[in-house]
């Protein structure tokens, strides 16, 4: 623990936590082949037991559930549930079935809970939507990162051009949401290639689209192969049209951009990842996953941070032994509750409620920010006030926040 839960001010009435909605995240760490490019928690297992991975989510699932409702909280309601991963499309339908049921039954569903899955678009996969929509899902998110076979190629993808745009059809006709990942600022993409290419992709008619600029990322074979100049990416000025380029292009097609890599038409943006830039309560299950929960003090609200063992080996025998495989739990201090709702609030183009900023830290605004960096920030165009009085990085602001943050906060 970093620190006592009584050292922030009483921000709201104790109980009065369950007033927000939950978000689960369910993660599937198992993937078919690992793409050089990744570092999230997913590995490549012969032989994974997927029916005992899936009872030993359940299990977590249970567990956390009646931790978040302990102590006088009462029953949460639940906004949103994401099976993210590795490939949770790997996941055996009834596993996904099941876990949404104990869901609904833990919890207080919200009229309208979003229920996306992650899901590749090999032609396996694509065999199991309609499995998938019979669970419960209502939301997939396709990664078809590239749509020419050479850039599928070098992403190491294990699906074709082809075998994405029959996906995302097949999705388009199963699912009522749809959203799909493209990964763009590749070794060599001209900004017009890069326009055609997404017009392409827009025209295929999804609501939503996560447009991620490649990064290379420590401890990934593209780490490696970048290292010894095997190639290069487009940085500064060539990057910064590459976004430009991508606002544009999504606008024509009524897709704006809420987050820095997120396009969504007006009413389709993820809910569930709203919540984390929202700053607000999650549950997340399985290997390595993350959770932030709000609890009562004796003086006021805190929030415990929580993560998993990542080894999915160790994560299940955890959870079998256990009935949990939490590695360490820290109430965050106030300043840290701060920092983190601004990291990630700063992400969205709503901008952040300084309002609410002080209420979820337990602190001043004044306390979390830098006034004069700010005024700084601002006169160089990197920050706005927007006139409903949020705080909001412009476009310039946005592609580079990891310079702007650690200046901008205390
Ligand atoms: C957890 S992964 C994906 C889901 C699924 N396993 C897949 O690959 O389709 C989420 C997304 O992050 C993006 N991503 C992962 N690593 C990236 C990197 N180094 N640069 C840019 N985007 C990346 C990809 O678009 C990917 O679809
Ligand atoms: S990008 Fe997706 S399929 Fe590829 S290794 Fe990462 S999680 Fe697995």
């Amino acid at each position: 623990m970093t620190e006592t839960l009584n050292l922030a001010p009483p921000a709201r009435p104790a109980g009065a936590r369950a007033a927000e909605p939950l978000a689960l995240y369910i993660h599937w760490p198992f993937c078919a082949a690992k793409c050089p490019y990744c570092d999230f928690n997913s590995h490549v297992r012969p032989g994974v037991d997927a029916a005992r991975h899936g009872r030993a989510l359940l299990a977590e699932l249970e567990h956390e559930a009646a931790r978040a409702m302990a102590g006088g909280a009462g029953r949460r309601r639940l906004a949103s549930i994401f099976f993210g991963g590795g490939t949770p499309s790997l996941m055996p339908p009834e596993a996904v079935a099941a876990l949404i049921a104990r869901a609904r039954a833990l919890f207080d569903a919200e009229p309208e809970l979003e229920i996306t899955l992650e899901a590749n678009p090999t032609s396996v996969e694509a065999g199991k939507l309609r499995a998938f929509r019979a669970a419960g899902v209502n939301r997939l998110s396709l990664g078809v990162q590239a749509l020419d076979a050479a850039s599928l190629g070098f992403l190491g993808r294990n699906h074709s051009a082809g075998e994405a745009v029959a996906a995302l059809e097949h999705a388009r006709a199963t699912f009522p949401r749809l959203s799909f990942d493209l990964i763009y600022a590749r070794p060599g993409q001209s900004e017009a290639a890069w326009r055609e290419e997404l017009r392409r992709a827009l025209s295929l008619a999804a609501d939503h689209l996560s447009l991620y600029q490649l990064t290379v990322e420590p401890g990934t074979r593209f780490a490696t192969e970048h290292a010894r100049g095997a190639f290069r990416l487009p940085e500064g000025e060539e990057a910064a049209a590459l976004y430009a380029a991508t606002a544009e292009e999504a606008a024509r097609f009524g897709l704006l951009p809420y987050e820095v890599s997120n396009y969504a038409k007006p009413g389709a943006e993820s809910r569930h990842n709203l919540a984390y830039w929202r700053y607000a309560d999650y549950l997340g299950i399985g290997a390595g996953a993350h959770q932030r929960l709000t609890v009562d003090g004796p003086g006021g609200e805190g929030v415990l941070a929580a993560r998993r063992h990542r080894a999915p080996e160790i994560w299940l025998e955890r959870v079998e032994r256990d009935g949990h495989a939490r590695v360490e739990e820290e109430a965050l201090t106030p300043v840290e509750r701060g920092r983190e709702a601004m990291l990630m609030g700063l992400r969205l183009s709503e901008g952040i409620d300084p309002a609410r900023i002080a209420r979820r830290s337990g602190l001043d605004f004044d306390a979390v920010v830098d006034r004069a960096m700010l005024d700084a920030l601002m006169e160089e165009g990197y920050l706005r006030w927007l006139p409903d009085g949020r705080l909001q990085a412009t476009m310039e602001g946005r592609l580079r926040l990891d310079a702007i943050l650690p200046v901008l906060l205390r």
